[in-house]
């Protein structure tokens, strides 16, 4: 069964509005207060939806953040059975220090076919469709990772280059990716555009790597099976709190690797509208009195485009 596309259109209304709820905020300093503003207006927002969803990828679980919790049935309970994958506000620092990158983003599917992650973080890969699907893996050395995306392409080391979060915990790898001479690009913030990088030679990166959010790599995984590029992802799990909420969740496995067909399965649809400017999407403009809003949709077993909507401001 495939996802309509009057649904599409419908989720497109969901992440635009989201976005134009956290407008106020850009540049406001307060990250809290914008996440807030997202997430209130997404949740109002897919509430009035015809559909019996439910969230598997939220804003943390029931005790901590009840606000588009993971387990959270939205919609009327009258339509298709979805599931739900959402970051209201992917990039909070973005929206809090006005610098580009926030998004705000959603992910369907039908009942069973996203995988149902707890909030954690997750070692990740994706690397775009031309190079050979076995050429890189999670367990291989970065070397040989790069050597095989080198050779696919007929490129040197040097042509290279690697997206990653420039974080603390990166350190061994941004040392390694330097004395192999390949290029960076360190994010400060926003692993979900890293990821979505790989999918287009006009961004210029030939591998996202490094660990950041599970949600986050859960809803890069359903673009990446839109654009039909690689992602592997393993989660993380410290603390004992998220051992027993992994395991209730019924993850049997804790140092698994996924692959991409078993984050998502099936059709699905994802959208991500841009509130500050990105590589991907421009952000929210005000033009004659009407919100611009610009958002990047992949639908599986349709197309992938950039829609622009205008919203007359009330
Ligand atoms: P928020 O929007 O929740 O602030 O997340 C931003 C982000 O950079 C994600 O894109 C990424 O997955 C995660 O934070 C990384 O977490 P950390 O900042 O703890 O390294």
């Amino acid at each position: 069964m495939e996802l309509s596309n009057e649904l599409k259109n419908k989720i497109i209304n969901v992440t635009s509005n989201a976005a134009i709820a956290c407008h106020p905020y850009v540049g406001k300093n307060d990250k809290i207060l914008a996440d807030k503003a997202a997430t209130d207006e997404m949740r109002k927002n897919l509430n009035k939806l015809d559909i019996d969803g439910k969230v598997v990828i939220g804003e943390g679980e029931l005790d901590e953040a009840p606000m588009l919790y993971i387990g959270e049935n939205l919609g009327s309970g009258n339509g298709p059975s979805l599931d739900i994958a959402v970051d209201p506000l992917e990039g909070t620092n973005f929206v809090a220090k006005n610098l580009p990158g926030a998004l705000s983003v959603m992910a369907i599917s039908l009942r069973g076919n996203l995988f149902n992650a707890p909030e954690t973080y997750m070692n990740k890969l994706s690397v775009g469709k031309d190079v050979p699907y076995d050429a890189t893996d999670l367990d291989f050395t970065i070397e040989k990772n790069l050597m095989n995306i080198a050779d696919a392409k007929n490129k040197d080391l040097s042509d290279i280059t690697v997206c990653l979060l420039d974080r603390p915990r990166h350190k061994e790898i941004i040392d390694k990716l330097k004395s192999l001479k390949v290029n960076l690009k360190l994010l400060s913030d926003g692993d979900v555009t890293g990821a979505l990088l790989v999918t287009d030679k006009k961004y210029d990166v030939d591998i996202f790597l490094g660990i950041g959010g599970g949600p986050e790599g859960v809803l890069a995984a359903s673009a990446l099976d839109s654009f039909n590029c690689k992602f592997q992802g393993r989660f993380l799990f410290k603390t004992d709190k998220d051992i027993s909420r992994a395991k209730k969740m019924g993850i049997k496995d804790l140092n698994k690797k996924y692959d991409l067909k078993e984050i998502v399965r099936g059709d699905s649809i994802f959208c991500a509208t841009g509130i500050t400017s990105s590589e991907l999407v421009k952000g929210i403009k005000l033009e004659n009195g009407k919100y611009i809003t610009e958002t990047l949709v992949t639908h599986k077993n349709s197309t992938i485009n950039i829609v622009k909507k205008e919203v007359p401001i009330t």
